[in-house]
């Protein structure tokens, strides 16, 4: 029963779509398991560049089901543009299958999102603005609404109902904003996008276990990143699901006994949008170079990334929250340009050193880092396709991060191409 999981070890954007559409030639099943459309996987096939929000990478290939699991939440518009985005494209999406226990997005969800963010002031977290973490407070709520409600007209109006009756009130009264009405909201979704919906849903959890029991190849694609889960993350500058591979367990339906290999996807430095603690963050002309050479800019928001070296720290924690089995390392080929690469090896505070994150939040806002120097290998690794290709210095690197993090690394990513890359052990 052969099951992959593909999660991010950082703050998300580290390039795992590119890593999860090499591994799709073998899959059959690829299923994301948690987040919405706040993620932006980008691949580059054939020269042209395909940036998904909410459709599994693996629609690109024609054998692959791609599954929306039920632990993402699904805005339905969004869905069927993707779909029509990608039909226009000659990329066939018939065989997308979408659970009907996932929760929707809601226009009332947006709307909280856009105005709390504009509430916090200073204090803002930075978020999508596109309703994925109030979706997730009404699904912990037990107010939810649910795919599979779209096809139960009394039921959803009824608790569409039920919800407005708070919601509305408080937008209108705190936030000065006008909640869509029920009728406009079931207009909307239940006229309109739940026809339009209907072919794509399915029982996803026995989907999967027949795949699993019919010694078909699974891939769990993991969205955003180990340190924006909700409970490992650096909260509350985090999304609200579980990114880290336990979340593949709940948000697709498959007992932790199933999955055999956690591929955690690193950068070669590191990135994050919004707000949050950073050890390594880089304010200075090396920081911008990173950005510029990297096009660290969001691939659905546009926004500027921060930058920073590279966190071993962080790595050796995602190793254990995700029981990583190997690492794979992307944007190699970013670093070409600099006389020197660092790595963040442990950090410092009140002149103590530590090798391990802190669990106290206070104490990661005021650690240093310290790093481990590398001189650059001065040359460009874009077409390196073997081990045999890459300068020593590279692989004295590559070997240094291994012992850091201590599992394997056996990828290297040195270009957004979906051939730029090297394997270095199977
Ligand atoms: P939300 O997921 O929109 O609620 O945003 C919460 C935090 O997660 C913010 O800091 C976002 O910038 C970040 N975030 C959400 N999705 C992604 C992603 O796909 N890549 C990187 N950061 C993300």
């Amino acid at each position: 029963m052969p099951a992959t999981i593909i999660v991010g070890t950082q703050w998300g954007d580290e390039g795992k779509g590119r890593f999860t559409d090499l591994f799709a030639k073998e899959m059959h099943l690829v299923v994301r398991y948690q987040g919405g459309h706040n993620a932006g996987h980008t691949l580059v096939v054939d020269g042209e560049t395909f940036a998904l929000q909410l459709i599994p990478s693996g629609v690109l290939y024609p054998h692959i089901t791609p599954v929306i699991g039920n632990g993402v939440v699904v805005d339905p518009a969004v869905l069927l543009d993707e779909v029509a985005m990608l039909e226009a494209r000659s990329i066939d999406c018939s065989r997308l299958k979408v659970s009907g226990n996932a929760h929707l997005i809601l226009p009332y969800h947006q709307l909280i999102d856009r105005v709390t963010e504009r509430h916090l002031g200073k204090n803002a977290l930075g978020t999508t603005k596109r309703g994925i973490g109030p979706a997730y407070a009404d699904k912990a709520a037990r107010v939810g609404l649910r795919v599979q409600d779209l096809y139960d007209r009394d039921i959803f109006r009824e608790k569409l109902a039920l919800v407005l009756k708070d919601k509305a009130p408080m937008l209108a009264k705190v936030y000065n904003q006008l909640s869509p009405s029920v009728d406009e909201i079931c207009a909307r979704y239940l006229d309109d996008l739940a026809p339009r919906l209907q072919p794509y849903v399915a029982d996803t959890i026995n989907l999967v276990h027949d795949a699993l029991e019919a010694g078909q190849h699974v891939l769990f694609e993991g969205a955003q990143a180990t340190f924006l889960d909700l409970d490992h993350g650096t909260y509350p500058f985090v999304t609200s699901s579980n990114p880290v591979s336990g979340g593949a367990c709940t948000g697709a339906g498959v007992g932790p006994l199933h999955i055999n290999r956690v591929v955690g996807v690193a950068k070669a430095y590191v990135t994050r949008v919004g707000a949050g603690p950073f050890p390594t963050e880089l304010t200075d002309e090396v920081g911008e170079a990173i950005v510029e050479r990297g096009h660290e800019f969001g691939t659905n928001t546009g926004r500027k990334r921060r930058p920073g070296w590279f966190d071993a720290v962080m790595l050796r924690h995602a190793v254990r929250v995700n029981s990583l089995s190997e690492v794979a390392i992307t944007k190699l080929d970013v670093l070409d340009a600099f006389d020197e690469v660092r790595v963040c090896v442990a950090y410092e505070v009140d002149g103590t050193r530590l090798d391990h994150l802190p669990d106290s939040q206070s104490v990661l806002h005021r650690v240093t880092p310290v790093y481990e120097t590398f001189p650059g290998w001065g040359s460009d690794l874009t077409d390196a396709t073997e081990p045999g290709h890459l300068p020593s210095r590279v692989h004295d690197y590559v070997t240094f991060l291994e012992q850091q993090v201590g599992v394997p690394i056996r990828l290297l990513g040195v270009g957004p191409g979906r051939d730029q890359y090297v394997q270095l052990s199977s």
